[in-house]
Protein backbone atom coordinates (compact mmCIF):
# COMPACT_ATOMS: atom_id res chain seq x y z
CA UNK A 1 0.00 0.00 0.00
CA UNK A 2 1.22 3.34 -0.97
CA UNK A 3 1.83 6.21 1.92
CA UNK A 4 2.94 9.40 -0.22
CA UNK A 5 3.81 12.83 2.14
CA UNK A 6 3.56 15.75 -0.32
CA UNK A 7 5.27 18.45 0.93
CA UNK A 8 3.74 21.41 -0.59
CA UNK A 9 5.07 25.30 -0.38
CA UNK A 10 6.79 28.71 -1.43
CA UNK A 11 10.38 28.50 -2.61
CA UNK A 12 12.65 29.16 0.36
CA UNK A 13 9.58 27.71 2.86
CA UNK A 14 11.55 25.09 3.76
CA UNK A 15 10.03 21.81 1.84
CA UNK A 16 13.31 20.16 0.89
CA UNK A 17 15.03 20.88 4.63
CA UNK A 18 11.97 19.43 6.07
CA UNK A 19 12.07 16.66 3.85
CA UNK A 20 15.52 15.71 4.72
CA UNK A 21 14.50 15.96 8.07
CA UNK A 22 11.77 13.52 8.25
CA UNK A 23 13.69 11.37 5.79
CA UNK A 24 16.25 11.24 8.28
CA UNK A 25 14.00 10.22 11.28
CA UNK A 26 12.29 7.65 9.56
CA UNK A 27 16.09 6.19 8.23
CA UNK A 28 16.82 6.25 11.67
CA UNK A 29 13.90 3.65 12.27
CA UNK A 30 14.46 1.76 9.55
CA UNK A 31 11.56 2.32 7.40
CA UNK A 32 12.37 2.14 3.88
CA UNK A 33 12.23 5.47 2.88
CA UNK A 34 11.93 7.63 -0.82
CA UNK A 35 12.88 11.39 -1.55
CA UNK A 36 11.68 13.00 -5.06
CA UNK A 37 12.63 16.60 -4.93
CA UNK A 38 10.95 18.62 -7.71
CA UNK A 39 14.59 20.72 -7.79
CA UNK A 40 16.20 17.73 -8.68
CA UNK A 41 13.50 15.89 -11.14
CA UNK A 42 13.21 19.49 -12.55
CA UNK A 43 17.18 18.42 -13.72
CA UNK A 44 15.91 14.94 -15.70
CA UNK A 45 12.55 13.88 -15.57
CA UNK A 46 11.22 17.33 -15.97
CA UNK A 47 13.41 19.10 -18.18
CA UNK A 48 11.48 20.01 -20.99
CA UNK A 49 9.12 21.59 -18.70
CA UNK A 50 8.85 25.14 -17.64
CA UNK A 51 6.73 27.07 -15.28
CA UNK A 52 3.09 28.23 -16.66
CA UNK A 53 0.47 26.69 -15.19
CA UNK A 54 0.07 23.75 -17.90
CA UNK A 55 3.84 22.58 -17.51
CA UNK A 56 3.69 22.86 -13.26
CA UNK A 57 0.55 20.28 -13.85
CA UNK A 58 2.52 17.88 -15.55
CA UNK A 59 5.13 18.16 -13.58
CA UNK A 60 3.06 17.40 -10.57
CA UNK A 61 1.67 14.75 -12.41
CA UNK A 62 4.79 13.20 -13.71
CA UNK A 63 6.32 13.50 -9.94
CA UNK A 64 2.98 11.71 -8.55
CA UNK A 65 3.05 8.54 -11.08
CA UNK A 66 6.91 8.56 -10.17
CA UNK A 67 5.96 8.50 -6.65
CA UNK A 68 3.19 5.68 -6.99
CA UNK A 69 6.21 3.53 -8.51
CA UNK A 70 8.19 4.07 -5.85
CA UNK A 71 5.98 3.23 -3.08
CA UNK A 72 4.71 -0.04 -4.74
CA UNK A 73 6.79 -2.19 -1.90
CA UNK A 74 5.79 -0.19 0.88
CA UNK A 75 8.55 2.68 0.68
CA UNK A 76 7.52 5.56 2.18
CA UNK A 77 7.98 8.45 -0.85
CA UNK A 78 8.43 11.96 0.28
CA UNK A 79 7.54 14.96 -2.41
CA UNK A 80 8.93 18.17 -1.98
CA UNK A 81 7.09 20.57 -4.79
CA UNK A 82 5.55 23.47 -4.68
CA UNK A 83 2.75 22.57 -6.24
CA UNK A 84 1.07 25.83 -6.50
CA UNK A 85 -2.55 24.61 -7.20
CA UNK A 86 -5.25 22.84 -4.81
CA UNK A 87 -7.10 21.23 -7.81
CA UNK A 88 -4.40 19.46 -9.19
CA UNK A 89 -3.24 18.82 -5.57
CA UNK A 90 -6.23 17.31 -4.71
CA UNK A 91 -6.69 15.19 -7.65
CA UNK A 92 -3.49 13.52 -7.55
CA UNK A 93 -4.39 13.06 -3.26
CA UNK A 94 -6.80 10.69 -4.97
CA UNK A 95 -4.00 9.10 -6.77
CA UNK A 96 -2.80 7.14 -3.45
CA UNK A 97 -4.54 4.46 -0.93
CA UNK A 98 -2.71 7.19 1.54
CA UNK A 99 -1.43 10.75 1.10
CA UNK A 100 -0.53 13.05 3.56
CA UNK A 101 -0.48 16.84 2.32
CA UNK A 102 1.99 18.93 4.56
CA UNK A 103 1.89 22.70 4.25
CA UNK A 104 5.21 24.08 4.62
CA UNK A 105 3.76 27.79 5.25
CA UNK A 106 6.13 30.56 5.67
CA UNK A 107 4.80 33.83 5.14
CA UNK A 108 6.58 35.21 1.59
CA UNK A 109 8.06 38.01 3.32
CA UNK A 110 10.40 35.77 4.72
CA UNK A 111 10.94 33.24 1.84
CA UNK A 112 11.98 36.42 -0.03
CA UNK A 113 14.25 37.54 3.10
CA UNK A 114 16.15 34.04 3.21
CA UNK A 115 15.80 33.71 -0.47
CA UNK A 116 18.31 30.39 -0.62
CA UNK A 117 18.77 30.87 -4.20
CA UNK A 118 18.58 34.42 -5.50
CA UNK A 119 15.47 33.56 -6.99
CA UNK A 120 13.17 35.78 -5.64
CA UNK A 121 15.97 39.12 -6.36
CA UNK A 122 15.94 37.72 -9.47
CA UNK A 123 12.42 37.49 -9.79
CA UNK A 124 11.73 40.79 -8.08
CA UNK A 125 14.16 42.05 -11.08
CA UNK A 126 12.05 40.52 -13.64
CA UNK A 127 14.49 38.66 -14.93
CA UNK A 128 12.59 35.69 -14.34
CA UNK A 129 9.18 35.40 -15.30
CA UNK A 130 6.24 33.68 -13.67
CA UNK A 131 7.96 33.26 -10.79
CA UNK A 132 5.34 31.86 -7.47
CA UNK A 133 4.60 34.13 -5.29
CA UNK A 134 5.83 37.29 -7.33
CA UNK A 135 4.07 36.85 -10.77
CA UNK A 136 2.38 33.02 -10.27
CA UNK A 137 0.17 32.02 -7.74
CA UNK A 138 0.36 30.09 -4.80
CA UNK A 139 -2.74 28.77 -3.78
CA UNK A 140 -2.66 28.02 0.17
CA UNK A 141 -4.28 24.38 1.06
CA UNK A 142 -7.26 24.50 2.45
CA UNK A 143 -7.29 21.50 4.43
CA UNK A 144 -3.45 19.78 4.53
CA UNK A 145 -3.19 17.29 7.16
CA UNK A 146 -0.22 18.75 8.59
CA UNK A 147 0.31 22.51 8.60
CA UNK A 148 4.32 23.52 9.34
CA UNK A 149 4.82 27.40 10.45
CA UNK A 150 8.79 27.43 9.78
CA UNK A 151 8.95 31.14 10.44
CA UNK A 152 7.47 30.19 13.94
CA UNK A 153 8.68 26.45 14.71
CA UNK A 154 11.83 24.72 14.57
CA UNK A 155 12.71 22.12 12.10
CA UNK A 156 12.79 19.79 15.08
CA UNK A 157 9.06 20.32 15.85
CA UNK A 158 8.02 20.37 12.72
CA UNK A 159 9.49 16.97 11.84
CA UNK A 160 7.87 15.54 15.04
CA UNK A 161 4.65 16.77 13.74
CA UNK A 162 4.90 15.06 10.11
CA UNK A 163 6.02 11.77 11.77
CA UNK A 164 2.94 11.93 14.11
CA UNK A 165 1.14 11.72 11.55
CA UNK A 166 2.71 9.25 9.34
CA UNK A 167 2.66 7.00 12.64
CA UNK A 168 -1.18 7.39 12.72
CA UNK A 169 -0.99 6.18 8.87
CA UNK A 170 1.00 3.62 9.43
CA UNK A 171 -1.14 1.87 12.11
CA UNK A 172 -4.06 2.64 9.79
CA UNK A 173 -2.57 0.63 7.31
CA UNK A 174 -1.60 -1.89 8.94
CA UNK A 175 -4.98 -2.34 10.64
CA UNK A 176 -6.41 -2.42 6.93
S1 LIG B 1 6.10 23.46 -9.40
O1 LIG B 1 5.34 24.72 -9.36
O2 LIG B 1 6.11 22.84 -10.73
O3 LIG B 1 5.68 22.50 -8.33
P1 LIG B 1 8.80 22.94 -8.66
O4 LIG B 1 8.74 22.70 -7.19
O5 LIG B 1 8.84 21.77 -9.58
O6 LIG B 1 7.59 23.91 -9.05
O7 LIG B 1 10.08 23.79 -9.00
C1 LIG B 1 10.37 24.92 -8.26
C2 LIG B 1 11.86 25.22 -8.29
O8 LIG B 1 12.24 25.67 -9.59
C3 LIG B 1 12.15 26.35 -7.34
O9 LIG B 1 12.64 25.84 -6.12
C4 LIG B 1 13.18 27.18 -8.05
O10 LIG B 1 14.48 26.72 -7.70
C5 LIG B 1 13.00 26.85 -9.51
N1 LIG B 1 12.29 27.88 -10.32
C6 LIG B 1 12.76 28.38 -11.49
N2 LIG B 1 11.87 29.20 -12.05
C7 LIG B 1 10.79 29.24 -11.22
C8 LIG B 1 9.53 29.92 -11.27
N3 LIG B 1 9.20 30.73 -12.29
N4 LIG B 1 8.65 29.72 -10.26
C9 LIG B 1 8.97 28.91 -9.23
N5 LIG B 1 10.15 28.24 -9.13
C10 LIG B 1 11.06 28.39 -10.13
Amino acid sequence: MSLIVWFTGLSGAGKSTLCCAVYSKLKQRQIPVSVLDADVVRQHLSRDLGYSPGDRAENMRRISHAAKELSRDGTIVLVAAISPYQAIRSEIRRHHAFFIEVFVNAPLEVCERRDPKGLYRKARAGLIKDFTGISAPYENPTNPDVECKTDKESIETSSAKIIAVIEQVMNTRRAD
